[in-house]
């Protein structure tokens, strides 16, 4: 196992997505939480220190304990890990007008173990962010590698302690990956054996010991996450778990019915619940985006626990928690992000009910849980569906109320729209797609008849993790055929848009 110690920095996931690729398990902790109990129960063969935007001149600079440099395990610092292990052992950094970002070259490489086969053409491209710089080499370390400017590496291969001031885990750094796989493998001796299949059986044997013979309760959406930790926590204690499907009648074309027939055919027990006439209750005359949430997330809530107290008390909450929501990038200086959105996901459940959580998929990236759910026999139907919000169709029909009529013009328009990508082979290019109806109604004319109708916007988009995205482009005359399709099909729509909007500066939702 590799440990990586969290400074802050805004690539922490890409770190631990190459180590996890290259076969070797690493975790997350924020430079706060680094203990003895940690490191003893951790036992890593490696530690890796993150980049971050503190200086480590900084009064309060980020730190960790001082015996982590005498643990005899091999350490690599990258950025900040960088400044910060020439700043312990006696080297001078120091803020420069020199600064570097983005792209530079590493030159004068010396010959070592970490930089091996890496960068054998000379030249290399890596990808820097710095506003600090060293300028005097710590005693007992030597220089490896220049950039342009500035010393980039530094080595003490007798006591193993590494530092890259670039960031070998993006993908700007052209050989960033070899340096990782020889600090993981030649460095630190960690082999290339974890796999899904090592994940599952200390997955299941995990649930097993916390579970016991409890019962667990757990809340489906219909999508990948909460499909594949529900199926692997039935194949570790069985019947003992119970599937909630609850029904807020903000759903696509059939969902319900397609959800029932997939959780069914993987034998687990499952409750239904349709509550769609309370959930539009609430929601009549809701206009605003937040509150629109808020209701939606508290309803579910509401719900979910009536359900739960009717099959008595069950004492675990099962729930498909990913890594990415758990790993929280610190803030060094305090303050969170700006929030955009209120997302509703089954997360605000433990608060309301007193309930121990079970998150078998906590440690995984999505594409991992794709991986596992393959191996665990989930159809691929399931496993590659676009992925779709917790307030459903309510946040599709933006900037005004929610309506059944609307409902029902905004599920047929995303269903011929679907099926007509599905047709053309693109549905797996596209990371999620959907349509939506924006307010207010338009004139048109059909059959020589006017018709003031509502209208239909249709957004497709490419993205690796919904953080940043960019529109689909479709072939030539896709979008208006797609359009002359729907304003055919479904009576009371007549006119349809392409949303082209990247996000930044939209959101993939319009609400
Ligand atoms: P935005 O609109 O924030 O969406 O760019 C990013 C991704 O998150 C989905 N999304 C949600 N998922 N509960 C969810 O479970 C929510 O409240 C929610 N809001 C947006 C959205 O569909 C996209 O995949």
């Amino acid at each position: 196992m590799i440990l990586i110690v969290d400074f802050g920095s805004q690539y922490i996931q890409f770190i631990a997505r190459r180590i996890r690729e290259s076969k070797v398990y690493c975790e997350v902790y924020p430079f706060h939480k680094i203990t003895e109990q940690l490191i003893e129960e951790f036992s890593p063969r490696g530690i890796i220190l993150s980049g971050g935007p503190a200086s480590v001149n900084d009064e309060n600079a980020p730190k960790i304990p001082d015996w982590i440099f005498n643990l005899r395990v091999p350490i690599l610092g990258i950025c900040y890990g960088f400044q910060y292990m020439a700043h312990f052992f006696g080297g001078i950094v120091k803020k420069s007008d020199n600064r570097e970002y983005g792209k530079a070259h590493l030159i004068n490489i010396e010959d070592c173990i970490l930089l091996n086969g890496a960068c054998d053409f000379g030249c290399n491209q890596i990808w820097m962010s710095h506003g600090d710089v060293m300028t005097l080499c710590p005693k007992d370390f030597k220089i490896a590698g220049w950039s342009n400017r500035h010393p980039a590496v530094i080595i003490n291969e007798k006591r193993k302690l590494y530092a890259l001031q670039f960031h070998p885990e993006v993908a700007h750094t052209q050989d960033g990956v070899k340096i990782l796989n020889n600090f993981i493998y030649k460095i630190c001796g960690c082999l290339s054996d974890w796999t899904m299949r090592s994940f599952q059986d200390d997955a299941i044997a995990k649930i097993q010991n916390q579970v016991g013979d409890g019962s667990v309760i757990s809340a489906i959406s219909g999508g990948v996450d909460s499909s594949v930790s529900s199926t692997l926590i039935h194949k570790a204690i069985g019947n003992q778990i119970t599937c909630v499907f609850v029904d807020n009648g903000l759903t696509r074309l059939g969902e319900v019915e397609q959800v029932e027939k997939s959780l069914r055919s993987l034998g687990m027990k499952l409750i239904i619940k349709d509550a769609s006439d309370l959930f539009l209750k609430r929601l009549k005359g809701v206009v605003d985006p937040e509150k629109k949430r808020k209701v939606i997330g508290v309803t579910f809530i509401e719900v979910f626990k009536t359900v739960a107290d009717g099959i008595g008390g069950a004492k675990f909450l099962g729930q498909g928690t990913l890594y990415p929501d758990v790993i929280e990038s610190v803030t060094v200086f305090g303050g969170g992000t700006a929030p955009i959105k209120s997302h509703h996901n089954v997360g605000g459940l433990p608060a309301h009910m007193d309930m121990e959580l079970v998150e078998p998929l906590r440690m995984l990236f999505k594409d991992e849980v794709r991986i596992l759910g393959k191996e665990l026999g989930i159809p691929d139907d399931i496993l590659g569906r676009w992925p779709f919000p917790g307030p459903g169709l309510a946040i599709r029909i933006f900037s005004q109320e929610v309506t059944p009529y609307k409902l029902e013009l905004c599920r047929k328009a995303d269903a011929i729209f679907t099926q007509e990508v599905r047709k053309a082979g693109l549905y797996n290019k596209i990371w999620q797609g959907f349509a939506g109806i924006p307010p207010g109604r338009t004139v048109g004319v059909m059959g020589d008849e006017r018709t003031y109708d509502y209208t239909f916007a249709l957004r497709a988009v490419i993205s690796t993790d919904g953080m940043t995205a960019d529109a689909f482009e479709f072939p030539q005359g896709f979008i208006n055929s797609v359009v002359t399709k729907i304003i055919n099909e479904v009576p009371g729509l007549n006119r349809g848009y392409y949303d082209y909007t990247s996000k930044p500066p939209g959101t993939i939702e319009w609400e």
